[in-house]
């Protein structure tokens, strides 16, 4: 084969490479589901709650044009399927803050408590919406905390659970979320939609911090973020705790990568994700 002709293979053969990344990130990676199991050890469990279980999920951005129903159904399926003690949704439940799911979350209210957490998406079409995104999810069986606490529902754990509003749109209210609690009652998790309010808690006051907003992406976009909306949404998920577990400000923190997408429909090593956390007696 000629110079010419070998220069034409291999151009042909990058562009093949690319056509079948790009297919991958947008077609076959945010529609996969990955159920991610981790312990959490707290010294001070109960007996009766060592090993029950909280499903984590967040960012299902219900309303995403490319994102179907489907999805978000089988991330429910996987977590009636854990048989939880209690669930909770780190934000971001709809894509720009209008429902457009049906009754899609109400299969786990039948299954456990469920606490949610709103996050900057569902600002996004103003306070009437965002008043009516929270009775259509109260009328499914989902408590929407709002800058306050509730004890966690795990029978045995009589400890609370803390919800903050959205750290991006200037919703979250840390001193009213804790306003009337009682001195030494134990409290089990903070539940934020960004991660980085962990920078901002007073140490050692809860043991579990849980959150999303990141979509898990470590990836930058790399030069992709040169295009305004994706350097944009780059920009908006952007945190000292992309994914995973870290130790802040004497919490442990859980950032989930998430069941959706939002304004990027792609998806580059990081799996959707529905968590569930054992609790357990260390
Ligand atoms: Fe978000």
């Amino acid at each position: 084969m000629s110079r010419v002709g070998i220069g034409r293979s291999l151009r042909r053969l990058a562009a093949l490479g690319t056509a079948l990344a790009a297919g991958y990130l947008l077609l076959l990676e945010p529609h996969r589901l990955r159920v991610e199991q981790r312990s959490v050890l707290l010294p001070d469990l109960p007996a009766e709650a060592d090993g029950c279980r909280v499903a984590l999920i967040s960012d299902l951005h219900v309303g995403m044009g490319l994102h179907r129903h489907g999805h978000i159904r089988r991330a429910v399926q996987a977590v009636i399927r854990a048989r939880p003690h209690l669930v909770l949704i780190a934000g971001d439940i709809t894509h720009k803050g209008r429902w457009s799911g049906g009754p899609l979350l109400a299969p786990l209210a039948a299954t456990a408590p469920v606490m949610a957490v709103l996050g900057n998406h569902d600002h996004l079409a103003g306070p009437a919406a965002t008043s009516a995104l929270v009775q259509t999810l109260t009328a499914q069986g989902v408590r929407v905390l709002s800058n306050e606490h509730v004890p966690c529902g795990i029978p045995g754990l009589p400890w609370l659970v803390v919800g903050v509003d959205d750290w991006v749109t200037g919703h979250t209210d840390l001193a009213a979320a804790v306003t009337g609690i009682a001195p030494h009652t134990k409290l089990l998790a903070l539940l934020t939609h960004v991660p980085d309010v962990a920078g901002h808690v007073p140490r050692h006051w809860f043991p579990l911090i849980l959150a999303g907003h990141t979509h898990g992406m470590r990836f930058r976009f790399g030069p992709l973020a040169l295009i305004p909306w994706l350097g944009r949404h780059a920009r908006v998920i952007r945190s000292r705790y992309p994914r995973g577990f870290y130790h802040a400000n004497g919490s442990l923190l859980y950032v989930t990568r998430g069941v959706g997408m939002s304004e990027a429909p792609v998806r580059a090593g990081s799996l959707p994700e529905v968590t569930i956390l054992t609790l357990t007696r260390s």
